[in-house]
């Protein structure tokens, strides 16, 4: 895997967190390069950044004051590792997509998948914009459609394309408009008479996903199982179910993405529920929970990869009682099954349909 880098002639060292074993991804993309590139001789006092996975721009761009907005705690992970590992200062002025930024004079993003969080990122600068605000996102050529163009019209008055680069471009935005766009960005709707709500970017916009779906149409919690965890918790639709059974029941939601997190705790009122923000679970203690329900990831960005997914299986054994159960919903091709009974005894598919299976593992004494 490639982990070098060369910046202004000097070598940087960048390396993926999570670890994988896929040697064909890279910390970084041609598409932050050309960024870097197109900023080299501006002059800017603050610049923020928006959507650096692994910290190229915090780890290349250390003589100018920058504010990072993050949204993963794998990310803040990933730019924390890459900085001591260049013996650079850790200290990094952190916002979230959720927070009021000061004036914002250059703002760089890496175009998410989600058009919905280039927009909210783009409202987030809008907001806090000035006269001579820049924005220069960069992206890879194949994942660009034109909606990302109609979103940045709506913000800014020139949007301009660069030429492609290795396969990747930049769209340099300008003169923000002048109207104040205030309308906040989350999705609102009704799903068995309750109302859900999310902030843009969370997973399944506009509906409860159908794997979830069917999932809960399927799952009994045993009354003896008072505390679960919902573990990749979204908008946190599971844990309210649960919650919906028992209201007893003390329920932990663990997701990455800290948006989701904010979503589930506008969806999940219970004073029995714990909300985190994690992309693991070494912070729990071994064998408290009585239940893990999950309908777990398997897409990063514009990767499929389930090494995350099988990692997270492993704590999720370790912090399972004695007979505890785990739960979850997939699509039947990841055929979990098989790996999962590597950890578990007792592995079963409990129901399944063309798309889905639920399966249901138990630790045994
Ligand atoms: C398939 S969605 C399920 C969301 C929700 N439970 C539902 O049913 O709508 C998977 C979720 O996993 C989260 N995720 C991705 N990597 C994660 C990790 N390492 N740890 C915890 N959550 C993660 C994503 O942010 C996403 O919200």
């Amino acid at each position: 895997m490639e982990t070098k880098l060369i910046y202004q002639g000097k070598e940087i060292q960048l390396k993926r967190y999570p670890i994988t074993a896929d040697k064909s991804l890279r910390a970084w993309s041609n598409a932050e390069l050309l960024v870097l590139d197109y900023i080299e001789d501006k002059k800017v006092g603050k610049i923020h950044t928006f959507n650096d996975r692994f910290g190229i721009w915090n780890c290349t761009l250390q003589n100018q004051p920058v504010t990072t907005i993050w949204n993963y705690a794998s990310q803040q992970k990933a730019i924390q590792q890459n900085l001591k590992l260049n013996n650079l200062s850790e200290n990094v002025v952190y916002k979230t997509s959720l927070d009021v930024l000061d004036e914002v004079e250059l703002a760089l993003i890496k175009v998410p998948k989600s058009l919905e969080l280039f927009e909210l990122f783009l409202q987030q600068i809008h907001k806090s914009s000035i006269a001579k605000t820049e924005v220069v996102a960069g992206f890879m050529t194949k994942y660009f459609s034109a909606s990302y163009l109609k979103v940045a019209a709506k913000y800014f008055e020139i949007v301009e394309q660069s030429k492609a680069w290795k396969k990747a471009r930049l769209l340099i935005l300008k003169q923000p408009k002048t109207i104040s766009i205030d309308e906040e960005l989350i999705n609102t709707f009704q799903w068995r008479d309750n109302e859900y709500k999310q902030y843009y970017g969370v997973f399944s916009s506009g509906n409860i996903d159908i794997g979830t779906q069917f999932f809960l149409e399927h799952l009994q919690i045993h009354p003896n199982e008072t505390k679960v965890l919902d573990l990749a918790s979204g908008n946190g639709v599971i844990a309210r179910w649960v919650t919906e059974q028992n209201s007893k029941t003390e329920v932990t939601l663990v997701d990455d993405f800290n948006l989701a997190v904010a979503s589930s705790e506008i969806n999940l009122k219970s004073k029995k529920a714990h909300f985190v923000c994690s992309d693991n679970l070494v912070d729990f203690e071994s064998s408290s929970f009585d239940v893990v329900l999950s309908n777990p990831p398997f897409h990063f960005e514009h990767e499929n990869n389930i090494e995350v997914t099988l990692s997270l299986f492993k704590d999720v054994f370790r912090i399972l009682k004695p007979n505890g159960r785990l739960v979850l919903v997939a699509n039947t091709h990841l055929n979990y099954s098989t790996h999962l009974s590597r950890l578990f005894k007792e592995v079963a598919i409990i129901k399944q349909n063309k798309k889905f299976q639920i399966v249901a593992c138990i630790k045994k004494a």
